[in-house]
């Protein structure tokens, strides 16, 4: 061969193999693609499509055209919403310190900027072993006859009103329930004071923030600031006092590493929000699936019925509460059916590289708790109000009604036993029945029956 035919072969055979290499090494290096989906129109993006219809329609629609992990933009926020239980767990616990918990600055500005759902780290985990304290069975079990004390009291008021709306009634219950849980049972004198400044300071929460005299969110801003002094107050009066209870206001007046004032009212106000319309929201949707399955409703009122007999005219124990297997149930298939927080927002601290995908820092990451529990690979014949179906546990990160990880729910105990005994009296006691429309679903931001279900309630003969 020509020398010249050498060296030109050679050369060839160089740029190949440096193409090859470039094209290797670029390809390793390559941006993970975005997750599948549209993002509508600039800004807005597909906002109104979500707003516009039952949100499960436009959710459900996209999983069917672009599987279980699809990006969109809403209310200015370019999201990710995951749909399957292996990415909501990758999201909520497997990788929850790449993804922080993220709400808008007015939400912030209402409830304090101290309060738990706001952190991640340190602080948050601090803020969490206080919460648990008071609120794990071995504290609450000592409030039982307290919290039935108030289910009777506020069934006995409704009663002679016959026409009451249900959830509203259930919102006075969980407040009061949640303030039993906070401050103990004695300290009366400035609940009627922090009932009115809170009612106020929720009136504002869906409000537009704008903080000019006359609108919803001045008045919840003032309502905020007295809140904040009537809590100091109470801290103060309690410092003096010195108690051992075991609620909320002591285990966060005990912590040793020394929650300021202002920490320690951020997260009442904090856990107070997150105790009332949810659990009024659940309270709602079981008075509704029981009415409108009698079989359900009897095997509810057979169960309370014997427990009834058996404590002989006590009244109700913790032990009682841990014999309810039946209301138990209705009560998770109320949770999964009725999935009354659709879903959760967290935020991309960095780029994350998420099962094939890439996730861009600060887009949002939704895990969308309504399509897994609605979803018939999770649950057979998901539309069905079936609660038999708990008799059997539901597969791994399928049922997530408290969520999952880091920031799942501290006071499901709570929320459950407050459920439990409400139910026992009711069922015992009253007959109830709908009046209205019985097919609409309020998203508000939690799911509820239509009109909050209004309802007439009778006393048994
Ligand atoms: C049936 C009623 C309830 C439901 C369905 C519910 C649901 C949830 C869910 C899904 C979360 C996690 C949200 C997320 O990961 O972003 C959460 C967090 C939380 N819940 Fe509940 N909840 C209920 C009742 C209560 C009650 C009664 C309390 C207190 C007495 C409470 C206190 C909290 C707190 C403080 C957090 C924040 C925890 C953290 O950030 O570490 N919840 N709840």
């Amino acid at each position: 061969m020509e020398p010249i035919s050498i060296f030109l072969s050679l050369l060839i055979a160089t740029i190949i193999l440096s193409l090859s290499l470039l094209k290797l090494v670029s390809s390793r290096h390559a941006p993970l693609p975005l997750p599948p989906g549209t993002m509508g129109w600039p800004y807005i993006g597909e906002t109104l499509q979500l707003y516009s219809q039952n949100p499960n329609i436009f959710f459900s629609s996209k999983v069917k055209r672009y599987g279980s992990i699809f990006k969109t933009q809403v209310l200015g926020c370019r999201c990710v919403m995951l749909a399957s239980p292996d990415a909501a767990k990758a999201v909520l616990v497997t990788n929850a310190d790449l993804f922080k918990p993220t709400f808008p600055a007015s939400k912030e500005r209402m409830i304090g900027k101290g309060a738990i759902f706001f952190h991640q780290g340190h602080y948050h985990a601090n803020l969490r072993k206080l919460v648990l304290r008071a609120f794990m069975p071995d504290a609450i079990r000592n409030i039982v006859s307290h919290i039935e004390a108030i289910a009777l009291s506020s069934l006995q008021s409704w009663q002679p009103r016959h026409l009451i709306t249900t959830f509203h009634e259930m919102k006075t219950y969980a407040f009061n329930v949640a303030l039993l849980s906070i401050f103990g049972k004695d300290e009366v004198s400035y609940r009627d004071d922090l009932k009115t400044c809170y009612y106020t300071l929720e009136r504002g929460y869906n409000s537009l923030p704008i903080n000019v005299p006359g609108t919803l969110f001045h008045a919840a801003m003032k309502a905020r600031k007295k809140l904040g002094e009537i809590l100091a107050e109470v801290i103060s009066l309690r410092r003096e006092r010195k108690s051992d209870d075991s609620n909320l206001l002591q285990s966060f007046m005990s912590d040793a590493e020394g929650l300021s004032d202002e920490q320690i009212a951020d997260n009442v106000i904090g856990v107070i929000f997150a105790a009332r319309d949810t659990t009024a929201s659940v309270l709602t949707w079981i008075l509704k699936f029981l009415a409108q399955n009698p079989t359900v409703l009897h095997a509810v009122t057979e169960e309370q019925e014997a427990i009834m007999r058996s404590r002989e005219n006590k009244g109700l124990s913790w032990e009682d509460t841990r014999k309810m297997p039946v209301t138990t149930r209705v009560i998770q298939e109320t949770m999964r059916v009725a999935s009354i927080l659709s879903f959760t927002f967290r935020e991309a601290i960095e780029d994350v590289e998420f099962q094939g995908y890439r996730i861009p820092k600060g887009w949002k990451v939704l895990p969308l708790f309504r399509n897994i529990h609605h979803s018939p690979e999770n649950f057979t014949d998901p539309e069905k109000f079936d609660p038999s179906r708990f008799e059997v546990a539901p597969k791994p990160n399928t049922f997530l009604p408290f969520g999952s990880g880091a920031h799942s729910c501290p006071g499901n105990e709570l929320a459950k036993l407050e459920i439990l005994v409400l139910v026992h009296h009711l069922t015992t006691k009253y007959r109830w029945c709908m009046m209205g429309p019985q097919d609409g679903i309020q998203y508000g931001p939690f799911a509820l029956p239509q009109n909050g279900l209004p309802i007439k309630i009778s006393l048994k003969e």
